[in-house]
């Protein structure tokens, strides 16, 4: 028996197991996502995802203004638009739901980093991320449409795009045109390998997106692999992205993990909603203590590798952080 190693002596006291922790969380590893919705005073909670809001303008505001005083600096914008079409045409309206909330954003606040998830899904009929054609994502005609949103929320003032529709070539498309119209300082945050999963079902009804027919399949990565992962998240830098993202979080900590040795910049995970939603159903019925749960995954993922960690908890963790 050799007990000359005793690893319990840098647990025994709170002040030992401070020093030797490896990884701590804080207000500047959050981004806050936020859903913009037309209209003025509202601020309807999504029934799927409680403490999370639908919120007008005027609301937006005052949400900004309470993160900022949370130091929570960063947030990432999803629209609900006035209407929807085949191909997602209030998408890229100069006076769209989500290019009038950045303007107003950097207006009342330009120190806030403001990210814009760019998709089609919200914005066509059929809740496809693309362009449908009898019953095929045509690839490369969405990218032109990607490119207009991408225009759209640079002249708005945004300071990084985030494509999440998982069509190929799409980063090098928008950092062309990006570059071309003169919006060569704003980033690109690309969903690298975001996968088909079913933890998006809160969002999808927050965000009213979910798909009329079929699924996400012929787009989205298979949760059974990591190569595939890689070779994404490759081109993707090739491409020009600045920073390269895991979606979801919690069943793809080995996915961010190769991220994380594999790729100098910096990656982000996307906590979704369906993480949030289950922790905050359990601690509901009393059956997990959602403070302690949700410390403990976002401390997973940052462990994992994640220089940035896009959480529906962004403003709870932070409280908790401060208790
Ligand atoms: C849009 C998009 C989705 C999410 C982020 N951007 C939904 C989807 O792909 O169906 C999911 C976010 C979450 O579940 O929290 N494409």
């Amino acid at each position: 028996m050799n007990l000359k190693k005793r690893p319990r002596r840098l647990r025994r006291s709170e002040n030992i197991r401070n020093l030797v922790r490896e990884t701590n969380l804080s207000a500047a590893d959050f981004v806050k996502p936020l859903f913009v919705v037309n209209g003025e005073n509202i601020k309807e909670e999504i029934p799927s995802m409680p403490d999370n809001y639908h919120l007008s303008l005027d609301q937006l505001e005052m949400e900004a203004e309470r993160l900022l005083d949370l130091g929570i600096k960063a947030v990432i914008l999803f629209g609900l638009p006035e209407y929807k079409d085949a191909e997602g045409s209030s998408a890229w309206q100069q006076d769209g739901i989500v290019q009038k909330a950045v303007r107003q954003l950097k207006n009342k606040f330009p120190e806030i980093f403001v990210i814009t998830d760019l998709c089609l899904c919200q914005y066509t009929d059929h809740g496809h991320c693309g362009i449908l054609e009898a019953g095929n994502i045509k690839n490369d005609a969405t990218l032109s449409k990607l490119a207009k949103i991408a225009i759209s929320y640079a002249e708005a003032g945004a300071d990084m795009i985030a494509p999440s529709d998982m069509m190929d070539g799409r980063v090098a498309k928008i950092r062309q045109v990006l570059d071309q119209n003169g919006f060569k300082e704003v980033g690109i945050m690309s969903y690298s390998a975001k996968y088909h999963s079913a933890f998006y079902g809160p969002f999808r009804d927050a965000a009213h997106s979910a798909p009329g027919q079929g699924d996400r399949s012929s787009y989205q990565m298979d949760a059974a692999n990591s190569d595939e992962a890689l070779r994404e998240m490759e081109l993707d830098v090739e491409e020009g992205a600045d920073i390269i993202m895991v979606k979801p979080a919690l069943s793809y900590l080995d996915i961010i993990q190769k991220a994380s040795d594999n790729f100098k910049l910096p990656i982000a995970a996307y906590n979704v909603s369906g993480e949030y939603a289950m922790v905050k159903a359990a601690a509901e019925k009393g059956w997990v203590d959602e403070k302690k749960v949700a410390l403990e995954i976002l401390t997973s993922i940052k462990r994992a590798g994640a220089d940035i960690i896009i959480t529906y908890w962004a403003d709870s963790a932070v409280q908790w952080l401060n208790e």
